[in-house]
């Protein structure tokens, strides 16, 4: 494939020289003119470990060259990689000026061309840029409506600066969004022989990735280093404690607890994360993200509250009121703190869980619910389809198949669904759904 691209730093240098070595056609482009004239001379403009052999490589074997202008290079290529500059403005907001800028070439250099294009930015930014602010600047770098054969795509960069190289032909996965199936495959083709999986979604999700992927990264670090903390000043081994936590892939470092949902609860993550926020405070130790946990979760609960107050409707039912589906346990449930703020409300309201109704009956859970709680057991409905029918709002707070049954004919029937749980694998597209973090 002949490729563009613009923007010769980490990223861009790094791209253009395994993208060569890999048998593709480049043409770098960088408003520096020193580091056209390095990388021409088959030099690397950034140090980076292994990326000089390759340049010298590219360049010798006539697959790697420079172009002074826009215009130059997308004559050459179908496909520009944008790989410029995106850093924080002083107040910490994303500075896509570069970005713009460099569209807004590369439009006015694909007025004289009528051959397929696609522009493919690998630059990290914020989701929906590529709408907001690429397609726009494109658009008046042309001068007007882009035609069709101009299309976008978003392949997000995860190498990391003193192992690009290495990354770059061993990545962790490649994701590539882009306005058609079509775009997608073109740029998934650039990584032939890349052994690696292989993520074609849409140019939000593929802008989104990135910015999950580096904010847990730093969510990562930062909690290695306040549980370092903590650990020092308990005369601990932190390095000892973290080998045994990472060594635990079914819980830990795992897909578990993280998909987006509703508030954790019960009887030992809100306890245990207070004794440990508490024990930090008793020491001095300032652990600003452990401390931040109980409060986020707060905010969960609020915010569900408040969506249920927008609707404007009197009649509540509760799908579900234990801390999570399949327990009776109610000890810190978000959902009875949740199901407290509505009464407080004044909302008429019944609830269903079948685990908690049967422990009220008979269960350990008994005195509970009767001494701790009788003002939400005095809502518990027997009958889930009796709950359904009293709701003009539903409130999904677990997630079942018989819950996802209900939650379809209710909104089917009119009634407002707020799904907490996701209690569907794909939410229907019903403006009386309401799924709460998706
Ligand atoms: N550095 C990394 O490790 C890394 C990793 C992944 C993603 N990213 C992202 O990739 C993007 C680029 O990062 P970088 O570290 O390579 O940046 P960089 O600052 O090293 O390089 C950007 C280059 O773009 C050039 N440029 C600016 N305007 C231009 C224009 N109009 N035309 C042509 N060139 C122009 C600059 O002269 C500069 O050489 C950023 O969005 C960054 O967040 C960086």
């Amino acid at each position: 494939m002949r490729i563009s691209i613009f923007g010769l730093g980490y990223v861009g240098c790094v791209s253009a020289a395994c993208f060569a070595k890999n048998g593709h056609t480049v043409i770098g482009v960088d408003v520096n003119a020193d580091k056209r004239e390095i990388l021409a001379a088959g030099r690397s403009p950034v140090i980076e470990k292994d990326l000089d052999v390759l340049i010298a490589e590219g360049v010798a074997g006539g697959r790697l060259r420079t172009a002074a202008s826009a215009a130059d290079a997308i004559a050459g290529s179908d496909v520009s990689l944008v790989c410029v500059g995106t850093p924080s403005r002083p107040n910490a907001s994303l500075d896509l000026g570069f970005v713009a800028r460099v569209c807004e070439e590369i439009g006015a250099a694909l007025r004289s061309k009528s051959d397929a294009h696609v522009v493919c930015v690998r630059s990290t930014m914020l989701p929906g840029s590529t709408e907001d602010v690429v397609v726009p600047a494109l658009t008046r770098g042309f001068g007007g409506i882009l035609p069709a054969r101009v299309e976008m795509a978003v392949n997000p960069e995860f190498l990391r600066e003193g192992s690009a190289v290495a990354d770059f032909f061993q990545p962790p996965k490649t994701v590539v969004g882009a306005s058609s199936a079509k775009t997608a495959a073109t740029i998934v083709s650039l990584y032939d022989g890349i052994q690696a999986p292989v993520f074609a979604t849409s140019l939000r999700v593929a802008e989104t990735v990135k910015y999950v992927d580096n904010v847990f990264h730093a969510t990562k670090i930062t909690f290695a280093n306040e549980i370092g903390t903590v650990c020092k000043s308990a005369g601990v081994d932190s390095h000892e404690v973290m080998r045994i936590f990472a060594a635990d892939t079914k819980l830990n470092i795992s897909p578990a607890y993280l998909k987006p949902g509703f508030a954790f609860g019960g009887s030992c993550l809100p306890k245990d994360v207070r004794a440990l926020v508490y024990y930090g405070r008793a020491h001095d130790l300032n652990l600003p993200l452990l401390s931040s946990l109980l409060p986020s979760n707060d905010v969960q609960i609020d915010r569900a509250a408040e969506i249920i107050f927008a609707q404007g409707k009197k009649r509540l039912g509760f799908l579900g009121l234990s801390f999570k589906p399949g327990t009776d346990d109610l000890r810190e449930s978000p959902l009875v703190r949740l199901i407290e703020i509505c009464i407080g409300k004044g909302y008429d309201i019944r609830i269903y869980d079948r685990s908690v109704s049967v422990a009220r009956l008979m269960g350990a859970n008994k005195v509970y619910i009767e001494k701790e709680i009788p003002h939400v057991s005095r809502l518990l409905a027997n009958d889930l389809a009796d709950v359904v029918a009293f709701a003009d709002v539903l409130v999904v707070g677990h997630r079942s198949r018989e819950f996802a049954e209900a939650a379809r004919d209710a909104a089917a029937g009119k009634k407002t669904v707020v799904d907490l749980a996701r209690v569907f694998d794909t939410p229907p597209d019903d403006p009386n759904y309401l799924g709460f973090n998706w």
